[in-house]
Formats: structure tokens, C-alpha cells, sequence
């Protein structure tokens, strides 16, 4: 009696839209990503993927939202280097941060640039680290919130030069992006796929891509290593998630749905012009997804130790 409701689910599925989360507001990198990604799997799955953002803390409150949902299929997270870090970095959640989600594929990996407001008193790498080091805590360092990728390579940035700035967090680096443009904020470490369009306009200044290779999208910006911060090397993978439970044959049907999606022409070009690529087509399957995030677990958790930095 069992099989045949449950081979039928799978057979209709899906059958109505398919949500998926992005734990940051709209606007940002993750948003941006995802969008691309939303339209051409909904047209092979053939029903509406509708994208809601659920920002804050870091986008653990998205997570956890889809962390606790029903696991049918229908409420699918798509979330970052993010899911690698918050284990280490928050010692109370409310979802488990480990295990807590069904993998169905890795999406991209995005490079980082590191970005100052366009009237910043800094015009290459050595003066930028010249001036934080002496204004200090006078300095605002935009993120999108503990576990954020802006975060994560905003604490490198000061590890690697010895200075504490001061944090401004936002619900994503859409948001933190509006300030910069806008000068009330002074300095951040944002993916491409948020700052290449602002970099090559003008609207912001750019110091380094945090790649050990340039970016084709930003030919003339240099490596943090070639302008003076060698091993300064941080990227922001992204994976498709369902919660806990979720059937194996609609984890696999997403799957396909999500590699039809990373070799479409379009997107292919979209992710170029941003700066950066989809995976390789094993790279988006949920073992590939589940051994990578779990090695970026093990990954982070010692040097998030060792920098003492948590949030609560
Ligand atoms: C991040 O720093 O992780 C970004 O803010 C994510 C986003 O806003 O999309």
C-alpha cells in the first residue's frame, strides 16, 4: 500500500512551485546566483521555482528555515562557503549545521574582490593596508553577518594585516553594496558576481581579486598576492540543499535539473560576465556536494578556533 502513494509522489513530482531560499537579502551575490539558476531549472522541471530571501545572522536564519521544512521537495536552499564556516562559528543552532540538509549539488565557485568607496585615500593594495593599519577601528568593514563570505575573507584581511576595523553588518552584501556606492561605509571583501559591474563603472575602487590567478571578468585588477598579500586566497563555493528526509529520487531529479541548468548557454555567459563559472557536471551531484562540504567543515574548523572568532 505504502509504495505505490510514494512512487506516486515521486512519479508527479513536482507537480506545484518549488521554493528556493537564499539566506541573504536580494540583490547580493548568493541572490544573484540563484536567480540564474531558478529560471532554467524550473523551465526542466516545469513548474514555477520561486526565489524568497530570508536574511540574517549571517544566513543561518535561512538555513534553518529550510533545515525545518518538510522534507517534500518543494523548499530548497541555495547557500554558500557559509555552510562550511557556521558550524565553527555558532555554538547554538537551533538545526544541525552538520547534517541537517540532503545535498543535491555543488552550483559555482565565485571569486572575491577586495573593495573599498570610490573616494577611499588609497590607490593600490600596500596604501590600502598602509592606511587600515593606521586608522584602525576608525575603519567600517561592511559584511553580510557572522558566516557570511564577506565575513570569512573579512577576517582574513585582518588577520593578514594585523588590524582590527570596525564591523558593520548587513542582511546580505546587496545592501552593504548600496552604502559603499553611497560612502557611509569604507571598505569590504565581496564576490564578483556582486562587484564587477560596480568595479568596471567606477562606483567602487578595487584593490585585489582573492584568486591565485586573475579574473577574466576584471583583467586589469591584480592577485592579493602580485599587490603585496601573498597566500591571500579565499573563493565562495555554493550548493543546492534539501532538507533532512527528503526522497532520494526527488533529491536526484533536482540533481539533473541543476546540471541542465550549469551547461545552458546563457548562464554559462551570465557567470563569465560576473566573474565566474559553473562546476563541472559531477560537481553538481549530491555526493560530490556532500564530500566537499563536509572537507570544508573540517577545513575551516581549526582556523576559526584559532582566530576565536564566534558568534552566540
Ligand atoms: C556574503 O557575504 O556571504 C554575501 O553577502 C552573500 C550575499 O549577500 O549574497
Amino acid at each position: 500500500a505504502l509504495l505505490p502513494g510514494l512512487a506516486q509522489a515521486q512519479a508527479a513530482y513536482p507537480n506545484r512551485p518549488i521554493t528556493i531560499i537564499v539566506p541573504f537579502a536580494a540583490g547580493g551575490p548568493t541572490d544573484v546566483v540563484t536567480r540564474l539558476v531558478a529560471e532554467v531549472m524550473s523551465r526542466d522541471l516545469g513548474q514555477p521555482v520561486v526565489v524568497e530571501n530570508v536574511g540574517g545572522a549571517g544566513g543561518t536564519l535561512g538555513a534553518q528555515r529550510v533545515a525545518q521544512a518538510r522534507p517534500d521537495g518543494y523548499t530548497l536552499l541555495l547557500h554558500h562557503i557559509g555552510m562550511g564556516t557556521t558550524p565553527s562559528l555558532y555554538r547554538r543552532l537551533s538545526y544541525d549545521a552538520v547534517n541537517g540538509f540532503e545535498t543535491i549539488g555543488l552550483v559555482t565557485e565565485v571569486p572575491m574582490t577586495i573593495i573599498t568607496k570610490k573616494d577611499f585615500p588609497a590607490n593600490n593594495l600596500a596604501e590600502l593596508v598602509k592606511v587600515l593599519r593606521e586608522r584602525k577601528a576608525e575603519v567600517n568593514l561592511a559584511n553580510a553577518g557572522v558566516g557570511a563570505a564577506s565575513h570569512i575573507c573579512g577576517l582574513l584581511l585582518q588577520s593578514a594585516i594585523q588590524t582590527q576595523l570596525t564591523t558593520v553588518p548587513y542582511r546580505g552584501t546587496g545592501p552593504a553594496m548600496t552604502d559603499l556606492i553611497g560612502g557611509t561605509v569604507d571598505v569590504m571583501c565581496d564576490q564578483t558576481t556582486n562587484t564587477t559591474q560596480q568595479i568596471n563603472s567606477g562606483s567602487v575602487k578595487a584593490f585585489a581579486v582573492t584568486t591565485s590567478t586573475r579574473n577574466a571578468a576584471l583583467p586589469n585588477l591584480p592577485t592579493a598576492a602580485e599587490a603585496g598579500l601573498p597566500g591571500f586566497e579565499v573563493s565562495v563555493w555554493h550548493g543546492l540543499y534539501a532538507p533532512k528526509g527528503t526522497d532520494a529520487a526527488i533529491v536526484n531529479r533536482l540533481s539533473r535539473a541543476l546540471q541542465v541548468a550549469l551547461r545552458e548557454d546563457r548562464l554559462v555567459a551570465r557567470f563569465a560576465e560576473l566573474g565566474t563559472a559553473p562546476v563541472s557536471q559531477e560537481m553538481a551531484t549530491p555526493e560530490a556536494h556532500r564530500r566537499y562540504w563536509q572537507a570544508d567543515i573540517a577545513k575551516w574548523r581549526p582556523i576559526i578556533q584559532a582566530a576565536g572568532q564566534y558568534a552566540d
